[in-house]
């Protein structure tokens, strides 16, 4: 068999057999010696952090905006959920604005609403590769809705191109989530691209990582100027000129030389996650899973490798799970569908605002039957093999378990 050095038959680590790998991979990030001699002599200066962010910070918000285009600008920040909530409040969302938000997504953005007492409303995915439902979408816009946030899972690229059209119609803001998806390819641009907004993050496994840190992405030097001012207690360019309330979010000096190393080095990552699911895809037509497929309109930059189990391997999602971490694969159930947060749904309850498995059925189906495993950080195609070949292993056990007479 082509795929793996590891024997699919040998004795699961769970049940006491050698892992595929001996230790788990760290999500660690790659410092290269220029960034580090960067960091020394910021060490000597002690020059670690300015109002307005300071020169390293700015250049990693030049070189940010340039990759993404020359009509782009970006502030930097301290994380991908104050990057959320600096745009919903750039965006001038308050309380009571109905926002639309995918089930399947991280809850930094139904958090970074609830901060500013809005309302997020729930929305289906779509059936093929799980991305936000633009038809859904439009079906909850009401006289209340001030945005749409697509969540950009997994690296795969919502349709921010239909969602900007319908935003226009409906004069709405479009806020693209892209904190997984950094620089994935949507139509002829990259997202972040077609919103009002996009932000992003750089916190642990993210293609560009800088410890903590965060982006927020715009068009315009109005809306820039206004990102600029809300992320430094909503400063004016002069000292002591308190234009508006504002938060505390500016980047580090030291977060923000790592984050501009690691952008130096993005293509290299995405190339090396790509490369890692295209593997998964090919040695997994040996088996009854289903990678979740890319849309027609983009490509993935898979931050992760969401995987579609089969029906009868449901019951035992969470074994499989298991038996993969223990062959020192990472590997995950996704994160709970939006719906099914508890403080978040009692929230929502309260402003007769919830919207359930029942309204999201696509979502729901498919969480049922999701898991994902590692694409990276710094994922070499040999250690890609190992995983794929781990993952192999423990399906091809349980899938023999299932058919087993007398069960
Ligand atoms: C899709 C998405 N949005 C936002 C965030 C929040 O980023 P941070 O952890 O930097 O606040 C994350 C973090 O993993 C994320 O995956």
């Amino acid at each position: 068999m082509k795929h793996s050095h590891i024997a699919d038959s040998a004795p699961l680590a769970i049940h006491g057999g050698v892992p595929s790998r001996p230790s788990p991979i760290a999500a660690t990030v790659a410092i290269s010696d220029h960034a580090r001699a960067r960091v020394m002599d910021l060490v000597e200066t002690g020059a670690l952090s300015d109002y307005y962010n300071g020169p390293w910070a700015r250049q990693f918000e030049g070189e940010f905006a340039r990759f993404h285009g020359p009509e782009c600008r970006a502030v930097a920040v301290n994380s991908g959920t104050s990057a959320l909530h600096l745009a919903i409040t750039a965006a001038g969302i308050g309380p009571g604005d109905e926002v639309i938000v995918p089930a399947l997504c991280f809850v930094a953005a139904a958090t970074a609403l609830v901060q500013n007492g809005a309302v997020p409303i729930i929305c289906d995915a779509e059936p093929l590769n799980l991305t936000l439902d633009v038809a859904m979408a439009e079906r909850l816009i009401g006289p209340k809705t001030k945005a749409i946030i697509p969540v950009h899972f997994w690296g795969y690229p919502s349709d921010a191109k239909a969602l900007r059209v319908l935003c226009d119609r409906h004069g709405l803001t479009l806020i693209e989530d892209c904190a997984q998806a950094l620089g994935a390819p949507a139509y002829d641009r990259r997202v972040g691209q077609f919103g009002h907004y996009a932000t992003y993050a750089f916190s642990v496994r993210k293609h560009v990582a800088c410890g903590e840190g965060g982006m927020v992405l715009c068009q315009d030097a109005a809306t820039h100027e206004k990102l600029r001012r809300l992320s430094n207690y909503g400063k004016g360019p002069g000292w002591d000129d308190y234009v508006s309330a504002g938060f505390s979010y500016r980047l580090a000096e030291f977060p923000s030389i790592v984050g501009l190393d690691g952008l130096a080095r993005l293509e290299e990552e995405i190339a090396a996650r790509r490369r890692a699911a295209e593997h998964y895809w090919e040695i997994f037509q040996t088996v009854p899973v289903t990678i979740v497929p890319e849309p027609g309109w983009g490509r993935s930059v898979y931050f992760k490798c969401p995987i579609l189990l089969p029906p009868e391997m449901l019951e035992v999602r969470r074994q499989i799970v298991k038996a993969i971490g223990a062959e020192n694969v990472s590997c995950r159930v996704p994160h709970r569908p939006l719906y099914s947060i508890s403080w978040l749904a009692e929230y929502l309850k309260e402003r007769h605002a919830y919207r359930g498995a029942d309204e999201c059925p696509v979502a729901a189906a498919a969480h049922a039957r999701l898991i994902e495993i590692e694409t990276g950080p710094h994922l070499p195609l040999p250690e890609a093999q190992t995983s794929g070949g781990a993952v192999i292993k423990v399906l091809r056990h349980f899938g023999a378990r299932l058919a087993a007479p007398g069960r």
